[in-house]
């Protein structure tokens, strides 16, 4: 059974004042409007998305939300929030939804844990709306107090079952406004559940309300550098080539180990594992686990550039250093940047190759093995 999410996003924004309508103002960079779609077309619970837009403006939205992970249906919304829903509610009506989430587009900030709650919490009611209790001290306009602990501030999404408030907009007469769909659902008689809200999930009414989105959504973007280190070695066997950093490398001999013994790969995994503060290479790949026998070694880079996707980081710089005489590493560093900035999905100038000798000295300088050092610096959420 399908969830759909309707953003009504066809308000003029007379509070928020004059120039660019507020759904389209940037907020770090990115429109409002896009900021709180792609949060619904990302969230793996909502099958469909609905934009409502202001008279006339389709194709603006079609453009501002042309890249986002899911098709979007639209609709034009009326002169009233309670009139815009009823369009997108109608615009869903064929996918027939189970549930529906209706979310203001001037909430750009709701995270993925509330859509998460709301549709969960439609499971034991009609309707489920994230609240939040009033800290400050309440008055009338002249001067009497005003209980607080009986109320409530409403924020989106507020969850519906599909059929019941399609059924109950249907049953508003013409031209009826309300506050919000709680309001509606209310009326109805249906059974409504309050959930924790999130202050983060503010609206974005006012011009002072754009400052702290600025501000709030380069908090929210802030990463951090880190810097992770990895080393390796392998012993040299018989045999006519090496792999390094994904390359094959003709040679007299070739490297010992459980899988395709490259060193190089092997370090810049460790480094960037060791970024993430998540283990090494062996705990991933367990040496004794026979599958990674003669394996490739771009699996494992690839694992670790999966976790750090999953979470939220991006790899700033690899820095590698392979430590032996023989083979000549010169002539194929373009080729091991490239292969390296392949795996991991990144520009080849944020990938360093270099090599070095060890003036004859110690195992590496008798040709007993190639060892690999390497250091990754990786961009992670604060
Ligand atoms: N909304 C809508 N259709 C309307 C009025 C409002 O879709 N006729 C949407 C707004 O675009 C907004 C949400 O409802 O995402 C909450 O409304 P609000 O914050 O009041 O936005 P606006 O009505 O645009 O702003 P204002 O009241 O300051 O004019
Ligand atoms: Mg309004």
């Amino acid at each position: 059974m399908s969830t759909a999410a309707i953003i009504v996003a066809a308000g003029k924004g007379l509070r928020a004042g004059a120039g660019t309508p507020k759904q389209f103002r940037p907020i770090g960079g990115t429109a409002m409007l896009a900021r709180t779609a792609q949060i619904f077309c990302d969230h793996p619970e909502i099958h469909h998305v609905c934009i409502v837009y202001p008279l006339g403006q389709r194709t603006r939205c079609e453009t501002l939300l042309s890249s986002l992970s899911k098709e979007i249906l639209y609709a034009e919304g009326g002169d009233t929030r309670t009139a815009s829903v009823g369009e997108g509610l109608a615009a869903i009506a064929p996918m027939a939804p189970r549930k529906v989430l209706i979310h203001d587009g001037a909430r750009p900030f709701v995270q993925a844990g509330q859509i998460s709650r709301c549709i969960d919490a439609l499971d034991n009611c009609d309707a489920a709306c994230p609240a939040l209790p009033l800290a400050d001290a309440l008055k009338t306009k002249d001067g009497a107090s005003v209980n607080r602990s009986q109320l409530l501030r409403m924020q989106t999404p507020q969850g519906f079952l599909f059929k019941k408030i399609a059924a109950a907009y249907q049953a508003l007469p013409v031209g009826s406004t309300h506050d919000d769909d709680i309001a509606i659902a209310k009326s109805a008689g249906m059974h409504i559940v309050f959930f924790d809200g999130d202050e983060a999930n503010f609206k974005v009414t006012t011009p002072a309300d754009f400052d702290h989105a600025e501000l709030f959504a380069q908090s929210h973007n802030a990463m951090i550098s880190v810097t992770g280190q990895g080393y390796d070695v392998h012993r040299i066997q018989a045999g006519a080539a090496v792999t390094l950093c994904g390359i094959e490398v003709p040679a007299s001999f070739s490297l010992k180990g459980h899988s395709d013994a490259d060193v190089g790969l092997h370090a810049i995994t460790d480094a960037v594992l060791g970024a993430l503060a998540a283990g090494d290479i062996g705990d991933h790949f367990p040496p004794s686990d026979p599958q990674w026998k003669g394996a490739p070694s771009d699996i494992f880079l690839a694992h670790a550039r999966d976790l750090a996707a999953q979470l939220g980081a991006q790899i700033a710089l690899i820095d590698v250093t392979l430590i032996c005489e023989r083979p000549k590493i010169g002539p194929r560093r373009n080729a091991m940047r490239a292969r390296i900035a392949e795996i991991l999905r990144i520009n080849k100038n944020r990938v360093s190759v270099k090599a070095t000798t060890t003036e004859g000295l110690g195992p590496m300088g008798r040709g007993e093995g190639i060892a690999a050092l390497a250091s990754a610096t990786v961009l992670r959420p604060l």
